[in-house]
């Protein structure tokens, strides 16, 4: 009796040890598989960068047909460049998710890969989020004119950010007309606080690139598609024109007590720049919901300075400079003319030079197109019902 109640005693334990280890093996089955969802952002695609930054170096034209600097396939910088850190954050490089090293790639492997990257998966007009960035005062004026020119060959992705309701306008845009309810004032403020719902709306519309362009922007759209395509969207990528030859240093407030400063490169806003899904995924712990207008308030930076800040200095990625971004700061006459329809944007005007526009001849004269857009519009798309038909002698 005892020596049986023993027995029975031992072989539970071991009934239990076994299922503890059962239960052990099963664990790995049960956990939960990872989130198909937006956060935390999908690790990229090891696949190398076409235009990695290299410091100093010009990078405008496209590398012919996914040419790009590295054959070996290896990242040539990522936001390690000494010249864009400071000294605050110099010390404190780490990977950041989903940043793996890439490996070397096989002649083989890298033939195929490149024909992968056109045939699998070409980018299309609709994959592509464009912001254009307004004020109620320019809807009749400059909006009418991209309505007029560009807009209408990219209704479905063109979204407008204003700070008025305008129902003229609403009839024409439907919901691509987005009134932000931020203040029409020209204040560093209020241009954030609009960069702060494109970001939103960008994150909620599943689009694989963010553009932004200012309301006196011409997007030609094949270069666009053309230049993007040349990229991944599951890397990180923030293309677009620096506005100065140097990066810009700010007190570091974010990461520091603003002790430190910190040096950037950003992208002009008012030439436009686009930014990869995977990319602004990782911004949004400084960037949505409102987080942008605190991060700017933090370093007192405008909305274009802001977005080269989370993505430079806090995110440590560099900037893919690109001389195919165009604002009305520049002297955009000097543009040759042979190249101006292979630019991604172009401007007008300026303030104080109302005569600053690219030289394209024919199609209209200075006094019937002064921005040069209608021009320019039809030498892309002839076909244009307004646009003079081509005279058959
Ligand atoms: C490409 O990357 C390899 C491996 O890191 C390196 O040895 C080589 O110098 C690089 N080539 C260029 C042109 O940067
Ligand atoms: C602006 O305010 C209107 C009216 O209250 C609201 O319907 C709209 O969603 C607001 N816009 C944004 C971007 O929050």
């Amino acid at each position: 009796m005892h020596l049986s109640h023993v027995g029975i005693s031992k072989l539970c334990f071991l009934l239990s040890l076994a299922l503890c280890a059962f239960v052990l093996l099963l664990i790995p089955t049960f956990q939960a598989p990872p989130r198909q969802g937006d956060r935390p952002p999908p690790a990229p695609r090891p696949q190398p960068r076409p235009h990695a930054k290299l410091p100093g170096a010009r990078q405008g034209q496209l590398p012919p047909d996914g040419a790009h600097p590295n054959k070996t396939g290896q990242r040539v910088t990522l936001g390690t460049s000494p010249q864009t850190l400071g000294r605050g954050t110099a010390a404190k490089l780490r990977p950041l998710p989903g940043d793996a090293p890439v490996p070397a790639v096989a002649p083989a492997g890298q033939r195929r890969f490149s024909l992968g990257s056109h045939s699998r998966d070409p980018l299309e007009l609709k994959d592509i989020f464009i912001a254009i960035k307004t004020t109620k005062k320019y809807h009749k004026t400059r909006l009418e004119l991209l309505f007029q020119t560009w807009v209408s060959q990219a209704k479905e992705q063109t979204f407008i950010f204003t700070d008025g309701e305008d129902k003229e306008l609403r009839k024409k845009t439907g919901l691509n007309l987005i009134n932000t309810n931020c203040s029409a004032a020209h204040t560093r403020q209020a241009l954030c606080c609009k960069m702060s719902v494109e970001y939103d709306k960008f994150i909620e519309s599943q689009k694989k690139w963010f553009c932004h362009v200012d309301d006196d922007n011409y997007v030609i759209l094949p270069s666009l598609l053309r230049l993007l395509s040349s990229y991944s969207h599951t890397q990180d990528v923030y293309l677009g024109r620096p506005s100065l030859d140097h990066p810009i240093e700010a007190a570091e407030r974010v990461k520091s007590d603003g002790s430190v400063s910190v040096k950037f490169w950003f992208a002009t806003g008012g030439a436009g720049f686009c930014i990869s899904r995977g990319l602004a995924l990782k911004m949004s712990p400084w960037a949505s919901l409102g987080n942008f207008i605190t991060t700017a308030e933090k370093i007192r930076l405008p909305d274009d300075c802001t977005i080269g800040y989370i993505i430079e200095a806090l995110l440590e990625v560099s900037m893919t400079h690109t001389h195919l971004f165009h604002s009305h700061l520049e002297n955009l006459q000097r543009l040759p003319s042979n190249s101006v329809l292979d630019q991604v944007t172009l401007s007008y005007g300026g303030f104080e030079n109302r005569r600053n526009v690219v030289s394209v001849g024919g199609v209209f004269s200075l006094a019937q197109d002064p921005s040069r857009f209608k021009t320019i519009h039809c030498l892309l798309y002839p076909e244009t019902e307004w646009c003079p038909k081509k005279s058959h002698p």
